[in-house]
């Protein structure tokens, strides 16, 4: 087989199938755009610096242009001979250029080449994420504008608990992908760091400017320590972490909107354009766009759990075992940035049966704590307001009645003070409007929430 680029000390070459498990291309050809802008600025700088004249600068730069229209031309080849997008670049620069293009890994290593590489994709793919969870926000945000009044049961432990406005459970998600978004954002600081010019681990003797480089490439800071340049791999487990987390939250919403839209609760209906039929039973409209994002937060976890492991026992500096770094950060972005836009087209186009919400609220306990916030309001310590309520409630449940079907004279045996404004409290919705608490359900708390929201998107 033909020599490779660092064969010199060898002797004898490797069977192509060895070579092929030792090969990234297949993969890290992600990474050729960021790779190719990493050599530019790397020869940029070697000519600003005197290390290379501006003439073997000019046909390297040239050189790499030209790859890069082919590149988006889509008429690169490359191959597992050349083990990594690195080298399968630097063969195709040799090819069009001749032995110049040996020039241009002066000063330059594998190690600190991936790492910049890498960072590249990480920080324009982050941008990206951050930009699709605004989207969601507002998506959110609207919905819950148009629902402050829609009245749902809230539940603990999925049984009834307070009835709350559709619009506050909105804006709780809203506030997670806040949450999130900023994750996100602090993971830039640590993504957004050059390492280029750490070379193979210990820097160099050519007079380099790393500072140069960064500012050439975009990278608000450069590494302190050229170690930790090369065998940093914190900013990938923060993506894949904060990937995850967010995960969780696309997938606790999946899983409510997938119970919403079955028969028994029939909440809220989703668009066509999210769901789908079946091969057999001709009535069924299935949410299986949300259940997919449920299914692939596995995925996401999975990579996370992946990298975490790859890098655990790892000695300073670079081990080949880190060239497993790449796919499962690949996978993620190619699955959660599809699963955020997928959960704004879901928001953006359910319908809410608001009849059906709100009468789940009305022909159950759920305004039992009204009642005994009530009579403590008489004076009736809340611990034995709870116990009376309670067992109102037993007895309801037996006799098939609700706490507001109870006649006046009966709660005035409990209380003689007992008016009937008791039967205006135990309405679902004066139960949501009487809630004034900072960040409660309260229909003016909602309102105040949604102005804070849109605040914060701008
Ligand atoms: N393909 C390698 C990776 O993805 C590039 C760095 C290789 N460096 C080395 N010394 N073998 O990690």
């Amino acid at each position: 087989s033909t020599k490779k680029l660092w064969g010199g000390r060898f002797e004898e070459s490797a069977a192509a199938w060895i070579d092929h498990f030792g090969a990234s291309i297949s993969f890290d050809k992600l990474m050729a755009n960021e790779d190719i802008e990493g050599s530019l600025a790397h020869v940029k700088m070697l000519n600003e610096t005197g290390i290379l004249t501006e003439q073997e600068a000019t046909e390297i730069e040239n050189g790499l242009l030209s790859l890069k229209d082919n590149l988006s031309a889509g008429k690169l080849e490359f191959s597992d001979q050349n083990e990594d997008i690195h080298m399968n670049i630097e063969s195709l620069l040799t090819k069009k250029i001749g032995p110049v293009a040996g020039k241009l890994h002066t000063a330059r290593s594998r190690n600190d080449q991936v790492a910049t590489d890498f960072h590249l994709y990480v920080k324009k793919r982050t941008t990206a994420v951050i930009s699709e969870l605004k989207k969601l926000q507002k998506a959110l945000v609207e919905k819950a504008e148009a629902n402050v009044e829609t009245i749902m049961p809230g539940y603990t432990h999925m049984q009834h608990a307070q009835p709350i406005s559709y619009a506050h459970y909105l804006l709780a998600y809203f506030e997670m992908f806040k949450r999130d978004v900023e994750r996100f954002e602090f993971n830039q600081k640590h993504t957004d760091v050059s390492p280029l010019g750490s070379c193979a681990l210990a820097g160099t003797t050519w007079p380099i400017d790393r500072f140069f480089t960064a500012k050439e490439l975009g990278f608000a800071d450069v590494y302190a320590n050229s170690l930790d340049a090369v065998s940093d791999r914190d900013f990938a487990l923060e993506f894949l972490s904060n990937a995850s987390i967010l995960m969780v939250h696309l997938s606790r919403l999946c899983e409510e909107l997938i119970y919403w839209c079955s028969y028994e609760f029939s909440y809220i209906e989703m668009s066509d354009e999210y769901s789908t039929g079946s091969s057999i039973m001709p009535q069924k409209k299935n949410p299986d766009m949300a259940e997919l994002i449920r299914g692939k937060s596995g995925r996401v976890f999975g990579n996370l759990m992946g990298l975490l492991t790859v890098m655990k026992g790892l000695p300073l500096a670079y081990n080949k075992d880190m060239q497993e770094d790449k796919e499962g950060i690949f996978d993620a972005v190619k699955t959660i940035i599809p699963s955020i836009k997928i959960m704004t087209g879901m928001i953006e186009t359910l319908t809410v049966n608001k009849e059906k919400m709100q009468k789940a609220t009305e022909d159950d306990f759920s305004n039992a704590t009204e009642l005994a916030d009530y009579l403590a309001g008489k004076g009736i310590p809340f611990r034995q307001a709870h116990a009376i309520v309670g067992s109102l409630v037993l007895q309801g449940i037996k006799s098939h009645a609700c706490l507001q079907d109870i006649p006046l004279e009966e709660y005035q045996k409990i209380d003689p003070e007992i008016g009937e404004d008791v039967y205006y409290d135990l309405q679902s919705k004066a139960a949501i409007e009487r809630r004034k608490s900072y960040g409660s359900t309260g229909f003016e708390q909602v309102r105040h929430q949604i102005k804070q929201a849109k605040k914060s998107l701008n």
